[in-house]
């Protein structure tokens, strides 16, 4: 090897199969993304939900949709391929039918987030990053979702687990591959992956007010201030950004 080769750290085994050209992108797909891009003023705006839709047709980013994407908007397959990689939420490589997101940021690693992955990639027969070879399930550590009051904290296709331990993921797992209705602890249906993903391209499912939109330890603060009567200092008028005025 001469001093000039260049070894990566990263470990290829669950690398992106640069081969696999499948999509099932269609002209109605194109079609969706140019009602998406005309919701916005200026149409490069539509580039994330536009991206889920290619997500929620082939079930990760192919080609063939980064291309759709950047035709539709006019705009270069490296400027689409730029999002794509800056963000997590989109998958080069194939997501499982139910997407499994598990928390392991500071407050559901200590009450158990880290256990709960461990858990999980035992219970799968997959490390975080991969999909089961059925094509059933993804896994991935996900950071903190904002649902720190109800650690630890899973996400199945996006919709929250609350409160989750081993056991509760497995009964979870063992519905789900049974093919059973499985609901969020928050009240609302799971739906595949795919489907999600089209929800959050734009297209509503109808779903949206399944469940209540604050959980009771969410709450708790609010009910506790009413109960004594706590009410937030009155704000001081701003007549800039840096000079509050004095309150008289
Ligand atoms: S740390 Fe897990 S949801 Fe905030």
């Amino acid at each position: 090897m001469s001093g000039h080769d260049f070894v990566s750290s990263y470990d290829d085994a669950s690398g992106i199969d640069a081969a696999d050209q499948q999509t099932q992108i269609t002209e109605q797909t194109i079609e969706e993304m140019r009602t998406i891009a005309a919701r916005y003023p200026d149409p490069r705006s539509a580039l994330l939900p536009m991206l889920h839709l290619a997500q929620s047709v082939d079930g990760r980013i192919s080609d063939a949709g980064v291309k759709a994407c950047a035709d539709v908007l006019g705009i270069p397959t490296a400027q689409v391929n730029g999002v794509v990689t800056f963000y997590t939420m989109y998958k080069r490589r194939p997501a499982g039918k139910h997407h499994i997101g598990v928390c392991t940021t500071a407050i559901c690693a200590v009450l158990g987030g880290d256990i709960l992955l461990d858990h999980m990639e035992k219970r799968l027969g997959i490390h975080e990053g991969e999909t089961t070879p059925d094509g059933e399930f993804s896994l991935e550590r996900i950071e903190c979702n904002a649902g720190c009051d109800f650690a630890p904290i899973m996400m199945v296709n996006w919709e929250f687990m609350d409160n989750m331990t081993p056991d509760k993921a497995d009964e979870l797992i063992d519905k789900l591959s049974a093919g059973e209705q499985v609901q969020s602890t928050r009240g609302a249906t799971v739906v595949e992956w795919k489907q999600a993903e089209r929800v959050l391209a734009g297209f509503d499912d109808g779903r949206a007010d399944e469940g209540p939109s604050a959980g009771e330890a969410s709450l708790l603060g609010l009910k506790i201030a009413r109960e004594h009567g706590w009410t937030a200092p009155a704000e001081p008028h701003i007549t800039s950004r840096d000079e509050p005025e004095e309150q008289k």
